[in-house]
């Protein structure tokens, strides 16, 4: 039975935290240069929606040092862009991959992807989750902090795929999660039913500085997102005071830090002060995406 991860709760408990282990284990081997190719040589088709740094050269440089291949698959170059469905697209591109990659606008798109392929299908970024940042995230702060048990997560600022992720993974990594954000951008009614369903331990604030208080790791993401380009101005607008920066970082623990999925708009939801500041894990995690997401793969396989 083929297993798709388009939600971060499509992993148990136990999947989760082996594969932040296996990762920390990729870490190790690639730092120390020894090679870890899988015996089959295997193929990753991703395809991308919206643009992307991290996540399609973590994933082609993954496949490549996995002793596979990853191929870019824009939709505007294939026919799907000319009105091809996606069901079709995945029953023919199941025959010659071993995995599919989507970023898609819409979640559904990747939920009808994932139906009909015969392969495992990953979310690299809907609307609606981005399971493989938290899983690189969680392995950021088992390095930095040994267990994510007990942890008191806050995420300040819009809530988004990233913040959606990072709230369902909480009851499988055991952080507590305060998230901050204004009115109207707060986690939604079913994404918080299912946290509630799920036994994620959250608070919901409109106070940056309320989430912050004592907490051991801050997080933040865009107040725009991919597709939300539309309400830059009212965005801007409504995230003013909810900016991550050396005042607020007081509020936390003293040994807290600051974690960011990037990309990041300096000034906006984070101080460059912050994000080049020595409480940053940022370019850990930004790395971490590499290993997590071989483990995830080897995993798939
Ligand atoms: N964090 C993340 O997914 O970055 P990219 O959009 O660059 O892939
Ligand atoms: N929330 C952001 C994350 C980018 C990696 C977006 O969806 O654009």
């Amino acid at each position: 039975m083929k297993r798709d991860v388009l939600s971060i709760r499509d992993l148990s408990r136990t999947e989760l935290h082996k594969v932040v282990d296996q990762a920390i284990h990729l870490k190790a081997l690639r730092n120390a240069g020894t090679d870890h190719a899988l015996p089959r040589k295997n193929t990753l088709g991703m395809i991308f929606e919206k643009a992307s740094t991290r996540t399609r050269i973590s994933f082609e440089v993954g496949m490549f040092e996995l002793g596979g291949h990853a191929l870019f698959l824009n939709p505007n170059d294939m026919q799907l862009g000319r009105g091809e469905e996606v069901r079709d697209t995945a029953r023919v591109l199941s025959r010659y991959l071993s995995l599919i990659m989507i970023r898609s606008y819409r979640h559904e798109t990747a939920v009808e992807l994932a139906k009909y392929a015969d392969i495992p299908v990953i979310n690299g970024l809907s609307d609606r989750e981005h399971p493989c940042q938290i899983l690189a995230d969680i392995m950021t702060m088992k390095e930095e902090f040994k267990t994510t048990e007990g942890l008191r997560v806050a995420y300040i600022g819009d809530s988004n795929n990233v913040c959606n992720s990072l709230l369902l993974a909480a009851p499988m990594a055991g952080y507590e999660l305060a998230v901050a954000s204004p009115d109207g951008f707060q986690p939604k009614e079913e994404i918080l039913h299912e946290a509630d369903r799920a036994g994620v331990r959250y608070e919901v604030y409109t106070s940056p500085e309320e989430a912050a208080s004592g907490a051991d790791v801050i997080y933040t993401d865009t107040w725009v997102s991919m597709g939300s380009e539309g309400e830059h101005d009212k965005r801007l607008r409504a995230f003013a005071g909810f900016t991550v920066d050396k005042a607020l970082m007081q509020k936390a623990a003293d040994h807290a830090k600051v974690m960011h999925c990037l990309p990041a708009h300096r000034g906006e939801e984070i101080s460059g002060a912050v994000m080049d500041g020595p409480s940053s894990l940022i370019w850990n995690q930004a790395e971490n995406r590499l290993h997590a997401q071989k483990a995830l793969i080897m995993m798939l396989l």
